[in-house]
């Protein structure tokens, strides 16, 4: 075990290692032809921050009996891998938040190390990183995505509500020392950070991370009016291009992303307007919750639970079967809107359940 490794609720290797066993599977193809090789697994619904446009200050949490186990977690995970799944992305909540995720981290680590996987993914807040950024290296991971939308300590505080910039930017320095490539991810927030772009674009490229820029997506309720904080990337970009010199890049990461180099500093901002441009027909992800309910769309109520069928049975026979099922009726796209009317979100669920 790696050195600070944490040793609550450790793995149980050779009750996983059964499905190192089964065959492999058809791969999963959705109704449109989609071949659904990517999933984002959201380990925790908990988090150390309460970002405004993510969570309400005052969140009910999950119990603990609703929430899959570090091994049932591993063991869906796994059969996802069995049906072709060639990407997995931990999220959240707060994914290092979660007590002894590290054996989860060294545990998938197995398929990457058998060509069975080809990307183990993080997407973290970073307050955890100056922690357990080296052992997430060691386990075959090699690019993280970090959140921040802010370079400045105060708003960064009335961002998060809870969190210090300070530790994410050390977290940071930490994943880049560990070998890992960053990407950064900042959610664009009218009247908020909309005047640090270029702030924000020379720093990440300075230092060698890309950077993604994200609208607002009208999920769960969060108590202030989602429409103030509304800003159409169309705009950002707009404003960027008369400062910068923006090629679009034919680059795509399989997901909602569209790419530009910027000319000036080299580096690469990814822009994605999930309300501005519809990304779904190249859609090839699902994503699983922490009480493994499986959502086929980010902008869709329509999921399929997991959880029964995976306690249900040790053998996985009726969780491909669910799987399977889940698949098919996987929708051709979403319908977010952000609703001018009742100023209501599309979806009741918070991005924290799904894990964005
Ligand atoms: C839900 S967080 C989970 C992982 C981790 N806690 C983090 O912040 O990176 C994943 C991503 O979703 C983004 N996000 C959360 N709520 C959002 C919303 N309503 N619209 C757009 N992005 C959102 C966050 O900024 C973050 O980049
Ligand atoms: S965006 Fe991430 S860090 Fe912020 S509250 Fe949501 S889950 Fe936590």
């Amino acid at each position: 075990m790696p050195k600070g490794r944490t040793r609550n609720m450790p793995i149980d290797h050779a009750a996983v290692a059964d499905l190192d066993r089964v065959d492999r599977r058809l791969p999963l193809v959705d109704p449109f032809g989609r071949a659904i090789t990517y999933l984002r697994v959201s380990v925790t619904d908990r988090c150390d921050f309460r970002c405004v446009y993510c969570m309400a200050e005052n969140m009910a949490f999950l119990p603990k009996a609703e929430v899959l186990s570090l091994e049932e977690l591993d063991r869906l995970c796994s059969a996802f891998v069995a049906c072709g799944t060639r990407k997995l992305r931990l999220t959240g909540g707060e994914p290092l938040v979660r007590r002894g995720i590290m054996t989860l981290f060294d545990s998938l680590s197995r398929h990457l190390r058998s060509g069975d996987l080809d990307e183990l993914t993080l997407t973290t807040n970073g307050s955890q990183l100056a922690k357990y950024a080296k052992e997430i290296k060691s386990c075959g991971v090699q690019r993280i995505n970090v959140s921040l939308d802010t370079l400045d300590a105060e708003k960064f505080g009335t961002i998060t509500r809870w969190g210090s910039l300070d530790q994410v930017l050390a977290g940071i320095d930490a994943a880049l020392a560990a070998g890992l490539e960053v990407k950064i991810n900042a959610v664009a927030l009218k009247g908020v950070n909309d005047d640090e772009f270029p702030r924000l674009i020379e720093w990440a490229h300075g230092r060698g991370m890309a950077l993604t820029l994200i609208e607002v997506m009208p999920l769960g309720e969060i108590g202030e009016g989602r429409l103030d904080q509304y800003l159409p990337l169309s705009i950002v970009r707009a404003r960027l291009a008369e400062r910068y010199q923006l090629d679009d890049l034919d680059y795509r990461s399989g997901g909602p992303a569209r790419y530009v180099r910027v000319a000036e500093t080299g580096g690469r901002i990814g822009f994605i307007t999930p309300l501005t441009h519809n990304f779904c027909e190249s859609c090839n992800r699902v994503r699983v919750t922490c009480t493994g309910t499986l959502y086929m769309c980010l902008g869709q109520e329509d999921a399929a639970d997991l959880r029964k069928p995976l306690r249900a049975s040790e053998a996985n026979d009726v969780l491909f079967a669910a799987i399977d099922e889940a698949i098919s009726r996987k929708p051709k796209g979403h319908d977010f809107i952000i609703d001018r009317r009742h100023r209501r979100p599309a979806l009741a669920r918070h991005m924290s359940v799904t894990g964005g």
